[in-house]
């Protein structure tokens, strides 16, 4: 349902049309590497109010719940929703591409003022971008980009993906001298971050020939599948692996599961590396069952908020904002797990 009195689409149509679309190219290191915003002046419509938050609607299409890192990153669109006492149209996709398309499409023909899009594939959004930009509405990606022309979208805010995978492939190569049989439990094929974990990871053991990824398969995601794959994959090479690189904590999780089920001893016999570092990946460092995790930070509601509340209010905002991370190893589990908020 929409709030009465929300902004009016020709004043989202200027201020969507005044956006900066500068290019950003970043690390993982830290935020300011994000593209720097065109000056804000000229971009109030004339004659107009700025907007409150408050007077907005804003409809997100979530990818889905197939992580302990995506139920943090709703639960903070979420609670900041409510804080700021913005309407928020949730829209879970269950993991299905077209339920996204289709959502989508739903925000705008209901004529929400935002449209907030974490999309489980980067492909196949074009048509509905156009649309979207068609009918004023803008669009913030979050948690992933997209495979479109950057006019598409107002801005995206992601992890640097290929910083975190070359962080666990060097972790990895020092961790292992160089020598690693490496199992790598890929993320959804068809999503950027996946493809990009996966090249900074190559990146980084290229510079080891004694690093050999022996099998990479797709566990989607989620600790279901990544316990099944390592299953098969530890009976297809018995005896040959000595490193798990999982693409997020949650396959590392179902790894680990799989390593001890077949007798041996994950964080020892097999060392494990993943990405995300959410509470059960400090959870399993403190038993040694993981050896570390390369932080992908999942709040995302104060700075979506923020970059709203800009662009309800006329201003510009960066194409491109680089959420930091930092690797953790085990040896740090127990001090900083009482400070994880994930
Ligand atoms: O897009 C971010 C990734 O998606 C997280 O690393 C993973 O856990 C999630 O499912």
């Amino acid at each position: 349902m929409h709030r009465q009195n929300h902004v009016s689409r020709r004043a989202l149509l200027a201020i969507l049309g005044a956006l900066s679309i500068g290019a950003g190219c970043s690390r993982g290191e830290s935020e300011a590497d994000s593209a720097a915003p065109k000056p804000a002046s000229g971009t109030e419509p004339a004659g107009k109010k700025p907007k409150k938050l408050s007077e907005i609607v804003v409809g997100f299409s979530q990818t889905g719940a197939e992580s302990s890192w995506r139920i943090a990153h709703s639960k903070s669109i979420q609670e900041e929703a409510e804080k700021r006492g913005v309407q928020l149209l949730f829209a879970d996709g269950q993991n299905v591409h077209n339920n996204q398309v289709n959502a989508v499409n739903g925000f705008i023909t209901k004529g929400v003022d935002v449209i907030v899009i974490a999309p489980q594939e980067s492909v196949g959004w074009k048509p509905t971008l156009k649309e979207a930009k068609r009918a004023g509405i803008p669009v913030v990606l979050t948690s992933r980009g997209v495979d479109a022309e950057e006019d598409l979208y107002a801005t995206v805010m992601v992890a640097d993906f290929v910083w975190e995978g070359r962080q666990a492939g060097e972790w990895l190569a020092k961790q292992t001298n160089g020598k690693a049989r490496i199992i790598e439990l890929v993320g959804t094929p068809a999503a950027d971050v996946a493809v990009m974990r996966k090249a900074g990871f190559a990146e980084a053991i290229a510079k080891h020939p004694d690093m050999k990824v022996i099998a990479s398969q797709s566990g989607d995601f989620t600790r279901t599948k990544g316990k099944a794959v390592m299953e098969t994959l530890l009976s297809a090479h018995k005896g040959e692996i000595n490193a798990v690189y999982a693409h997020n904590d949650d396959m590392a999780l179902g790894a680990i599961q799989a390593i001890q089920a077949a007798g041996l001893k994950p964080g020892q016999d097999i060392v494990v590396v993943s990405v995300d570092a959410v509470k059960p990946a400090f959870e399993a460092m403190m038993e040694g069952k993981l050896n570390a995790t390369v932080e992908c930070n999942p709040l995302h509601g104060p700075l979506l908020f923020d970059t709203i509340e800009k662009i309800a209010r006329g201003e510009a905002v960066p194409k491109r904002t680089v959420v930091p991370g930092q690797v953790f190893e085990r040896e740090q589990a127990a001090t900083v797990i009482g400070s994880r908020a994930y």
